[in-house]
């Protein structure tokens, strides 16, 4: 497996084996890898004939007092880990390496960006957009992979790639979980015993309101009862609870008639939760 940290040395591995006529897969990761990330690296092996993992913890997407400083790291476990797992290129720049002084562009979706998670963190996906735009233009992969916990994210990457023509194909990978239901992710780590058995809220929440989908239940009923049910817990600090069209993520109101999906941001101490479940009626 090759370490690039440069954007040069990865362009360079990558063109040779476009010269061989090879297809290229890239899977973006902020590191501090689980089985969530090796879902998406199984994934990309399975759709390409090389696998390049980045791992960057995007500055661009941190907002004024979120957890720049505090997001776990632990490079020498994630290269070991990626190197089990096959993986042809591991592209690990430095921030000036990403963003030299002096960079003025960003990349933004005008309304998919300041809804939901946008509201709560308002900046994150301009953030995240820029840096996957840029990871695109760097490594060019014909196929990029990202999880469906992120599904804001994921929507938001797609319709990118729609409005701006950008030749790669999105493949979103289902959520793991752990046994009790709570979502991989890498801010895990960092709850408190409590805080992490108290979690599990947001799993069961989904859960139980997927079952309750099937009845003809109305968005709003359905969205009050996920809030109750996670706003008795005295650990979860609810900050959004919400139900939209799948696809859009256009609001819904009425029963559901098509594929819907609830999205959670649910605070335990200073960490911040998301999860997410596509439910059908
Ligand atoms: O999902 C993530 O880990 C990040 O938002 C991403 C896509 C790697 C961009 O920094």
């Amino acid at each position: 497996m090759q370490v690039f940290t440069t954007k040069a040395a990865v362009r360079d591995s990558v063109r040779a084996w476009r010269a061989e006529g090879q297809s290229v897969a890239l899977v973006p990761t902020m590191g501090y890898l689980h089985r969530g990330h090796m879902a998406l690296v199984e994934r990309a092996k399975a759709q390409a004939d090389r696998v390049v993992t980045s791992i960057f913890v995007n500055p661009l997407q941190f907002g004024p007092g979120e957890d720049l400083a505090t997001y776990p790291r632990d490079a020498d476990r994630d290269l070991a880990m990626l190197g089990e797992a096959g993986v042809d290129g591991v592209f690990l720049p430095s921030v000036e390496e990403v963003y030299p002084p002096g960079a003025q562009t960003i990349v933004e979706t005008t309304e998919l960006a300041k809804m939901l998670i946008g509201k709560l963190r308002p900046g994150h996906f301009r953030g995240v957009t820029t840096v996957v735009t840029k990871l695109f233009n760097i490594v060019q992969p014909d196929v990029a992979v990202f999880g469906e916990k992120d599904y804001q994210q994921l929507c938001i990457i797609r319709q990118m790639v729609r409005d701006l023509d950008v030749p790669v194909r999105i493949e979103g990978v289902a959520t793991v979980r752990e046994e009790d239901g709570l979502a991989l992710s890498s801010r895990n780590v960092r709850l408190t015993p409590e805080d992490r058995a108290a979690s599990v809220i947001l799993s069961q929440s989904l859960f139980a309101a997927e079952e309750m989908a099937k009845t003809g239940i109305t968005a709003s009923r359905l969205r009050a009862w996920v809030a109750a049910n996670i706003g008795a817990n005295p650990r979860a600090d609810l900050q959004s609870a919400d139900i939209r069209d799948a696809e859009t993520l256009a609001s819904i109101s009425g029963r559901l008639q098509r594929p819907a999906v609830i999205l959670l941001a649910v605070r335990f101490g200073k960490v911040l939760l998301i999860d997410q479940r596509v439910v059908t009626p």
